[in-house]
């Protein structure tokens, strides 16, 4: 359903604008110094009617998108004790019969085109090319996780671990959702299926067409509810594995969780996390200039910079910066950010009132401590949402980057010809190493970059955004996961258990 009557949220209206000096000692958690920038934090009211959460807009809060029923803790225990009851069923269900069923769920989800990709602009505010390819990401994932256990699965030598909970992010609402639940089924397993709590209504459809295709329904348990939810299924003695995609941060604390414990079988409980980034990408003088605008503007501001493989860090070398960052810039300011629905819009809107206020915040924060800070404009009809301008943060060094800034911030680091190995280095010693990049036309320098790179994903000359399950396997090391790469041949390894040897007669 969708209201347009007004809705008790007051936006600055200087929002885009936050140019006012800050007082000295900026502290970057203090809601006083937040306030003093004239960014407001609105809070969303809750529908009292609605038995649960209001899921509106990001791009318009005017816009209802839905209601979501948060489990209560009585109905996330009794998830797991279904999920568990299921369990024996489910894990001699044949492979084969799993991928078909897989299969079908991939048919289904394509089927429903059209309306997913409503959903997915309404409730996460990607644009409409972003929508069409978590559509398509979550197909492949389907299909690819299908094939692998269909030709590949000997459940002679390999069990599945019982219930698993998997627990994903915002910002691929229904991709990564479905991709951690297809690999949890097509393993055997069953599933406490934890989306994120500002978009369980795509994570619900998803689930409604996966039972749709015929995974009986305690396989999968739909357990819609915020970290505390997630924290309390981690904790769960009954769970015998966890795949969480979300910050560094829950991870180590879903980790720390896990250390305390082990399965039935003696062995630590498995844990695949794929967290966040300081993602680099080095230009030498020899790269193309048109080249490097084009995949630096979708690296850094495709998805608003929600990407967990978003490029934060562009690193120029001298003698070719002032050309690329003219040209740069130039781009920059034909982007067009604005409502994710319109068939030309570059950047749509963070996700929440929290995320805008921090990197509205942030940025400020940066101007006050003297970086040149260049911004792109923003359309008119941006006022009901949660927009934040293309921004483009000039800094000298790689210490700069304190925490990920998960949004459409690019910082932009010149360097002298020879210290291109000394960077990458200094991005290595973040401790992130998810998505890298080079551009280059000399393949000695692309050759020597992406061997000194940690990064798990290392791209040269292209964007580094939109890995393609099957193709290119994704995922990080160090602060940005453990591993395997999802949409890899590895990954279902890790959501199985070697059965013991046969004892000798
Ligand atoms: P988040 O860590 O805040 O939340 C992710 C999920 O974890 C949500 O479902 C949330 O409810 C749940 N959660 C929160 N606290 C929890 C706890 N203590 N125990 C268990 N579950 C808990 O992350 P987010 O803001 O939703 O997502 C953005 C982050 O995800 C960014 O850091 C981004 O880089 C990362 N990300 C990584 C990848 C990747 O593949 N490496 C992909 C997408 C997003
Ligand atoms: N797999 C996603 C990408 O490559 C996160 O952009």
């Amino acid at each position: 359903s969708s209201e347009t009557s007004s809705v008790d949220i007051t936006l600055p209206p200087d929002l885009f604008q936050p140019q006012r000096a800050n007082s000295a000692g900026l502290d970057l958690t203090d809601e006083n110094v937040l306030r003093e920038l004239g960014v407001t934090l609105p809070t969303l009211p809750v529908d009292p009617d609605s038995g649960g959460e209001t899921i509106r807009n990001p791009a318009d809060l005017r816009d209802i998108v839905g209601h979501v029923a948060l489990a209560s803790s009585n109905q996330a225990d009794a998830a797991i004790a279904a999920a568990v009851s299921a369990f024996p069923s489910w894990c001699v269900t044949l492979p084969a019969k799993r991928a078909e069923i897989l299969f079908r769920a991939s048919d289904l989800l394509e089927a429903e085109t059209p309306r997913l990709i409503s959903l997915i602009v309404r409730e996460a505010g990607k644009s409409l090319a972003n929508a069409v390819g978590e559509i398509r990401e979550a197909v492949d994932f389907l299909r690819y996780y299908g094939a692998q256990v269909r030709d590949d699965f000997d459940n002679t030598i390999h069990k599945p671990l019982g219930p698993v909970v998997c627990i994903s992010p915002w910002n691929f609402p229904l991709a990564i959702f479905v991709g951690q639940i297809s690999a949890a089924l097509a393993a055997g397993n069953t599933v406490l299926a934890k989306p994120a709590e500002e978009t369980p209504l795509i994570a619900r459809e998803a689930v409604k067409l996966l039972l749709a295709a015929g995974i009986p329904p305690a396989v999968i348990q739909f357990v819609p509810g915020s970290g505390e939810t997630g924290a309390s299924l981690v904790a769960d003695t009954r769970i015998r594995g966890v795949v969480f995609t979300g910050s560094t941060d829950v991870a180590r604390s879903i980790r720390g969780q896990l250390a305390r414990r082990l399965n039935p079988d003696d062995a630590p409980v498995p844990l695949i996390a794929e967290t966040g980034g300081q993602n680099a990408l080095i230009v030498d003088s020899s790269a193309l200039a048109e080249q490097v605008v084009a995949d630096v503007l979708a690296s850094a501001f495709d998805s608003a910079g929600q990407r967990c493989s978003a490029l934060r860090l562009l690193c120029l070398q001298e003698e070719c910066a002032d050309h690329v960052l003219t040209m740069l810039k130039g781009a920059m300011s034909e982007l067009r950010t604005g409502r994710p629905d319109g068939l030309n819009t570059d950047v749509g809107p963070l996700i929440s009132a929290e995320a805008q206020a921090g990197i509205l915040y942030y940025i400020e924060a940066m101007r006050h401590r003297g970086h040149r800070v260049h911004q792109a404009p923003v359309s008119d009809e941006c006022g009901n949402g949660y927009f934040v301008p293309p921004t483009l943060i000039e800094i000298d060094n790689v210490f700069s980057l304190e925490r990920e800034v998960f949004g459409p911030v690019l910082h932009v680091l010149r360097f002298e010809r020879d210290a291109m190995l000394p960077v990458i280095d200094a991005v290595n010693a973040t401790g992130y190493a998810l998505t890298f990049g080079i551009h280059t036309r000399i393949d000695a320098m692309a050759a020597e970059a992406t061997s000194r790179s940690h990064a798990g994903n290392v791209y040269v000359n292209r964007s580094l955004i939109g890995a393609v399950v099957g193709v290119q396997p994704f995922g990080g090391r160090g602060l940005s996961g453990t591993g395997p790469k999802a949409g890899g041949a590895l990954y279902l390894r890790r959501l199985l258990r070697v059965a013991p040897p046969l004892k000798a007669e």
